[in-house]
């Protein structure tokens, strides 16, 4: 079945959440679809840093990361090989994802 699931951890121990996710939406689409707070202070365009994610299954399966997102991702807070930025991270189909979502600076980048 070709459906795609999200798993959402949390940096700060509360329950993973699983969602369902169409075609084309963004990890931070499915995050704010679900009540899921996740900062994007440029609004998903791939101008800040402040919807840092790490992808801890199923990175192999989005689109490559660009210069530009790896960019903002060196400012991000505690960077590691698995970050993203999670309005980049757009899903096809028949992909299953876990990502945790870190603390976040909410004073922005
Ligand atoms: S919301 Fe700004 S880079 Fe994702």
């Amino acid at each position: 079945m070709a459906v795609t699931t999200i798993t959402f951890q949390f940096h700060d121990g509360q329950p993973a959440q699983t969602h369902v996710a169409a075609p084309g939406e963004s990890v931070l689409d499915v995050a704010l679809n679900n009540g899921i707070q996740l900062q994007h202070n440029c609004g998903g365009v791939c101008g800040c840093s402040t919807c840092h994610i790490y992808v801890d299954k199923g990175g192999d399966e989005l689109p490559e990361i660009s210069d530009k997102e790896e960019d903002f991702i060196d400012r991000a807070v505690d960077p590691r090989l698995n970050s993203r930025l999670a309005c980049q991270c757009v899903v096809q189909r028949d992909m299953q994802l876990t990502v945790t979502i870190p603390k976040q600076d909410f004073l922005g980048h």
